[in-house]
């Protein structure tokens, strides 16, 4: 349980610090994970939790490092499947903040405060063929190219107390160069869907093996 913490502090320092160390911090925390009691759980979803950074105006700012969060998944859906225009187009690389990830392995539940990134990558062009699959060294298929957009949700009931399960998304736009900050969206054009077809408190875990894999039994 000591260790638990101090690594948990540490972390924190190294996410202040804006370094890229994050990442590495993944195995540490399964590791611990793995004999995590109550207690440890408890202690990951007690005021340990990375938060989001709002501005007065309410704005969220687009989260720092995020691609060396923990990575969960990329749903695929290609234009050329899409009638030529996906809803969200078309790689959805999905990274949860570690802290957040930890508490999830932990507890199996999202703690308040949670962060999850989700980032839109075209598919690589490359003589696509008209399903827009291309043909590379491993074979044929769909490969990532450009990144084209960022998303994040966040879990903060006090914050977002009208929003159902407390969870607020945010889009920074689809521009190579993405928004600095981002309102939080209406609840109809994101968190209703999210409550409808979600499999586990508003995050599409059936398609995140990692989550699932995390989750205790
Ligand atoms: C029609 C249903 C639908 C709507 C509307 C929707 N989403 Fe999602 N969202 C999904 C699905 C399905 C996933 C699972 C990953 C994927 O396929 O992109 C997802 C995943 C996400 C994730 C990753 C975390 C999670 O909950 O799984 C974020 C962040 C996200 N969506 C943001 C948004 C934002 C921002 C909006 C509004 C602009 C929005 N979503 C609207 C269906 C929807």
């Amino acid at each position: 349980m000591r260790s638990f913490s101090t690594i948990k502090s540490s972390q924190l320092m190294w996410i202040a610090a804006g370094t890229l160390m994050v990442s590495g911090c993944g195995q540490t925390d399964s590791a611990s994970n793995e004999n995590a009691g109550t207690a440890a759980a408890t202690e990951a979803t007690s005021g340990e939790i990375v938060r989001a950074s709002f501005n007065d105006d309410g704005s969220v700012n687009q989260p720092v490092g995020w691609r060396e969060w923990v990575f969960v998944g990329a749903p695929l859906t290609p234009n050329a499947l899409n009638g030529g225009e996906a809803p969200f187009p078309e790689f959805h690389n999905v990274y949860i903040e570690p802290s957040a990830y930890a508490a999830y392995s932990a507890t199996g539940e999202f703690p308040e405060g949670t962060q999850i990134a989700k980032e839109l990558t075209l598919v690589r062009t490359n003589n696509n063929a008209e399903n827009g699959s291309s043909q590379e060294v491993s074979g044929v298929g769909y490969f990532q190219g450009e990144f084209s957009g960022l998303e994040l949700t966040v879990k903060d009931n006090e914050r977002f107390k009208d929003e159902p399960g407390g969870w607020a998304y945010f889009s920074f736009g689809h521009k190579a160069d993405y928004e600095k900050t981002a309102t939080a969206m209406p609840t109809d054009s994101c968190n209703a869907c999210h409550a409808a077809s979600a499999d586990d408190d508003f995050v599409f875990t059936q398609f995140y093996p990692v989550l699932r894999s995390a989750k205790p039994n």
